[in-house]
């Protein structure tokens, strides 16, 4: 299983702590929410940020492009450090064509589906993507409930795809954890939990404990 919290709910104006604590405790990846206003409601924050956070360590980045038109900031990210870039499958008309574009430039591409979306939007993708991102939220803002129905769509593409990233993004937590990875899904995006916990090492324990 490989983790990758998000820094979404962590405090904006102390966001250092918690990502050097997320690296001390060897995460896989740090998640970044982007969000542009339209996309979706929330506006986050750009790639200045996301340069500043990967100065902090050397846990590799990923973003998660809540975006209208994704490709147009897909070179600001890269060149800040992001290692993989992952946008929506209802933000384009040519997700296929971006993966490819992504390759190209030598970062990881990933496409995400919200629930209301069908799996096949990924199936179709299949060949051009390093991960499948199954949003089990909608996406937006951090805190939100686990939408259990969504982990069809992971078991899908997992009885098509045995050696691919399917990542789950919403609502992880210990108790939902497990039922993520026993549909097939095996990166886990985790926001509110770390940022509620008293002790984040701990928290990143608890997950991994109970992803078992
Ligand atoms: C939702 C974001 C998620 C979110 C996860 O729009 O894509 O990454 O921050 O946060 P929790 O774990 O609180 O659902
Ligand atoms: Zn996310």
């Amino acid at each position: 299983m490989k983790l990758a919290p998000s820094i979404l709910s962590f405090p904006p104006d102390n966001f250092r702590d918690p990502v050097r604590q997320l690296h001390g405790a060897q995460v896989d990846w740090i998640h970044l929410d982007v969000m542009d206003g339209q996309f979706v409601p929330p506006i986050t924050f750009g790639a200045d940020l996301a340069a500043a956070i990967g100065k902090l360590g050397a846990v590799p980045m990923e973003v998660h492009l809540m975006t209208k038109s994704p490709e147009a900031h897909f070179d600001a990210f890269i060149e800040a450090g992001c290692q993989r870039v992952i946008f929506h499958a209802e933000a384009t008309a040519h997700a296929h064509f971006h993966c490819a574009a992504l390759r190209k430039r030598g970062v990881q591409s990933g496409v995400a589906i919200n629930p209301a979306t069908p799996v096949e939007a990924i199936l179709a993708v299949l060949d051009a993507i390093d991960v499948a991102l199954v949003m089990t939220v909608n996406p937006g803002w951090g805190g939100q409930a686990f939408i259990a129905s969504c982990l069809d769509k992971v078991r899908k593409i997992r009885s098509v795809a045995p050696s691919l990233d399917i990542e789950v993004d919403g609502g992880i937590d210990p108790n939902t954890i497990r039922s993520a990875r026993d549909a097939g899904a095996n990166v886990f995006v985790s926001g509110s939990y770390l940022a509620k916990a008293t002790n984040i090492q701990q928290g990143v324990q608890e997950l991994r404990a109970a992803c078992g």
